[in-house]
């Protein structure tokens, strides 16, 4: 199985309508093809990780990043893996910016609030955590 992470900033028309959407999309389309994730939204920017079969997440990654809801993506890493850390959500979501910043500079330990320069071992944890506040 393959696991990705990536960090993006929305575009500016994206509100909690919008979310709310891509939330449906991923209810249907993630269950349908067994993936796996949790995506955070401070208001700004996303960080996401998908994790399934590796042909699945390929070409959700495809649809994903020629999203135009989305821009500045950047990939912060991929993965093999053979355990899911997300099984437990087609797609985990929370929006808490409160928490997200907490979180960050938990683990990060930087004041500097940007998640796409984070190490892949370091997103994944921010990711984790959060998913338990949900
Ligand atoms: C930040 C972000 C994350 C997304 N995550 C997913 C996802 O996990 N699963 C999904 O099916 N679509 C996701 N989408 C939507 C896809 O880009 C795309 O619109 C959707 O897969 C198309 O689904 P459809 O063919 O059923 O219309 C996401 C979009 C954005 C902007």
């Amino acid at each position: 199985m393959k696991q990705m992470i990536y960090a993006s900033t929305a575009t500016q028309t994206v509100n909690f309508d919008v979310i709310q959407k891509i939330l449906t999309q991923c209810v249907a389309n993630n269950n349908e093809f067994g993936i796996s994730g949790m995506m955070i939204f401070d208001g700004k920017q996303f960080l996401q990780c998908i994790e399934g079969n590796e042909a699945e997440v390929n070409q959700l990654q495809k649809n994903i990043f020629s999203d135009p809801r989305h821009q500045d993506i950047h990939v912060i890493g991929e993965k093999e893996i053979t355990v899911r850390v997300f099984s437990q959500w087609c797609m985990g979501y929370l929006n808490n910016e409160r928490a997200i910043r907490q979180v960050f500079l938990d683990v990060s330990g930087s004041e500097e609030y940007a998640l796409s320069t984070l190490s892949y071992e370091k997103a994944k944890l921010i990711l984790l955590k959060l998913s338990y506040m949900i």
